[in-house]
């Protein structure tokens, strides 16, 4: 039998999450934003902290970072965030309600530079068709990598969504800083001289 949900604790058991209720997993009815690939968790408390009017959602595939984010957020004391150590390729495509994320937030996907790895990237039409619909009209999608070919496919699947028009990444409403977003993965690679590459993208309100 499934347990119930406890309100308070951070870590959610993927297996709650079937039939998810946003208000019951958070205990109110704020709008939803969901990070993919939290790994050590510095953008989402930033932004957590940023927001308390709105709740987190972290995926994260690797238990000992899903743990060492939640650590964090723990002793943050923030009461606005949840972590899952899960596929978000699975939650977006089997858990997550339809029309209900705010702002989706994906930052230094794996880039799996080798060819015959590629089908192992998140982005994929089938990823990006669920992820659309799981977006609330009028919900925004960030994507940064320093990947500049698999940007260009990212770019490609997003625009290629005739619900999604883009927008400035520093759109007031998406309240993102355009040159940073200062992920874990970003002061790394931004300390080696990399370059980044991003991407805004907005919902349409109504359907095409
Ligand atoms: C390159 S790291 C980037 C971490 C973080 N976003 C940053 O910029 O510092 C990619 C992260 O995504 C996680 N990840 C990869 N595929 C995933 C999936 N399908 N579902 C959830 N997490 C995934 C990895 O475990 C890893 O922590």
């Amino acid at each position: 039998m499934r347990k119930a949900l406890d309100p308070g604790a951070i870590v959610v058991d993927p297996v709650q999450l079937d039939g998810l209720d946003w208000h019951a997993l958070f205990g109110n009815g704020r709008p939803v934003e969901v990070e993919i690939g939290t790994g050590k968790g510095g953008f989402l408390l930033r932004r957590a902290q940023a927001l308390p009017s709105r709740n987190f959602l972290g995926l994260e595939w690797a238990s000992k970072f899903c743990r060492f984010a939640a650590d964090r957020f723990r002793r943050w004391g923030l009461s606005n965030v949840r972590m899952v150590r899960a596929d978000a390729a699975h939650f977006i495509r089997a858990q997550c309600p339809r029309d209900s994320v705010s702002v989706l937030h994906v930052y230094h996907p794996d880039p799996w530079p080798k060819k015959r790895h590629h089908k192992r990237r998140l982005f994929q039409p089938a990823f990006v068709d669920a992820a659309v619909a799981r977006l609330v009209p009028g919900g925004y999608w960030a994507v940064q990598t320093d990947d500049a070919e698999y940007f260009q496919v990212i770019r490609e699947l997003l625009l290629g969504q005739p619900e999604l028009r883009e927008v400035a990444f520093d759109d007031p409403a998406l309240g993102l800083d355009a040159a940073s977003v200062a992920t874990n993965f970003e002061i790394k690679y931004a300390r080696e001289g990399r370059e980044f590459f991003r991407i805004a993208v907005v919902r349409s309100e109504s359907r095409p």
